[in-house]
């Protein structure tokens, strides 16, 4: 279906800037948003407005029983001064495989693309320029019905919202592998990125916090045994010379950022191992020094250096991290296809025409 959508300017901006320069993740918001409605089996109503409060009844079913599920992407200023999109397809998949699991209509690829490139267009402005920074892109979907019998709602609402960002994590993290408290187990939603994973990872990460953490390193639901993912990212380490990172399952989001690093490994020449990874084989390594690298991978964060580990009480403390760190190459290279300083080999960004 070839989607037309109209767009309504705002007519109070509140772009500077020093708005779109800030850089403080999550803190500003763009002029414009997106917006449609699902009714009737059917996606309606695709339109770019000014940004404005929602007005929700309170039994809207998403504030009760949780079918809410969003992404997190972004668009980067490129050299030659056109904006990109990074990697529509890869959200879009994982977009549509967490609505499947939580009972929510899908998103034809048509509309995605038609909402994405009409929205980012209205807020060109917004997208900064500079290392780091990007606009990052928020679309959602929420059950939208009102009533309060717990059901599979038959109305939605689909938006999309966007705000200029900076780098995410100033310092190297102090992460700590958990235990005791799990974000997913198998069988449970964890590949999906419904809100319901978030709120429940706040707990113990807050726990994590007043021990002087940053983040959790979260283990396997059922024995914690086995090396998840971290926080908001995927995480990887390098042992050996090795690169090793979780194989993806179904209590581990299957990160876009983790993906495009891996895809670039082969011409970094940096080998490669997907497979589970024991707490008792990282602590192995960790206590033999061989691991010279550990870092999160993700949207937001893009790399993220782990500083130190803790195991059970035993604080591991990484190497230094040096100019010539697979992670700090790795980023780069990502920026500079990113950006159009390198080959866009993969395909990877979409121009907003
Ligand atoms: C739980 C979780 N894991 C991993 C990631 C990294 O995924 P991506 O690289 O697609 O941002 C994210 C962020 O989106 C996340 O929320």
């Amino acid at each position: 279906m070839n989607y037309q959508i109209p767009i309504t300017q705002t007519k109070n901006p509140h772009w500077t800037k020093e708005l779109v320069e800030r850089g403080e993740f999550g803190a500003v918001i763009s002029d414009h948003m997106f917006v449609s409605n699902y009714e009737n089996g059917k996606w309606i109503n695709p339109k770019v407005v000014p940004y404005e409060n929602l007005s929700l009844n309170p039994a809207t079913l998403a504030l009760h029983y949780g079918q809410s599920v969003f992404e997190g992407m972004k668009a980067f200023k490129m050299q030659d001064g056109s904006v990109s999109i990074f990697r529509i397809e890869k959200h879009l998949d994982r977009f549509n495989k967490s609505l499947d699991r939580m009972c929510m209509p899908t998103i034809p690829a048509d509309l995605f693309h038609a909402a994405l490139l009409a929205f980012v267009k209205t807020d060109l402005n917004w997208v900064p320029e500079g290392d780091g920074h990007s606009l990052y892109i928020r679309p959602f979907v929420f059950a939208s019905e009102a009533r309060f019998g717990v059901k599979i709602a038959d109305e939605y609402m689909f938006i999309i919202f966007a705000g200029p960002v900076g780098p995410y994590y100033g310092s190297p993290l102090k992460i700590k592998v958990e235990t005791h408290f799990a974000r997913a187990t198998r069988g449970g939603a964890g590949f999906a990125k419904c809100a319901g994973n978030y709120g429940a990872s706040f707990f113990p990460t807050k726990l994590a916090k007043e021990e002087g953490f940053d983040q959790i390193l979260w283990t396997d639901g059922r024995e914690n045994k086995y090396i998840e993912e971290s926080g908001t990212m995927n995480v990887m380490f390098i042992i050996n010379g090795q690169l090793i990172t979780p194989s993806t399952s179904d209590s581990i989001l299957d990160g876009i950022t983790r993906d495009s690093i891996l895809s670039l490994t082969n011409e970094m020449d940096m080998p490669v191992e997907i497979k589970k990874i024991s707490v008792d084989d990282l602590e192995k390594a960790l206590k033999a020094n061989q691991v010279s690298e550990a870092f999160g991978t993700g949207t937001a964060a893009v790399v993220a250096p782990i500083e130190s580990i803790s195991i059970n009480g035993h604080n591991y403390i990484l190497p230094a991290i040096d100019e010539n760190a697979f992670m700090l190459r790795a980023k780069k290279k990502l920026m500079h296809i990113r950006t159009g300083a390198e080959a866009d080999k993969f395909s990877w960004n979409t121009i907003v025409e």
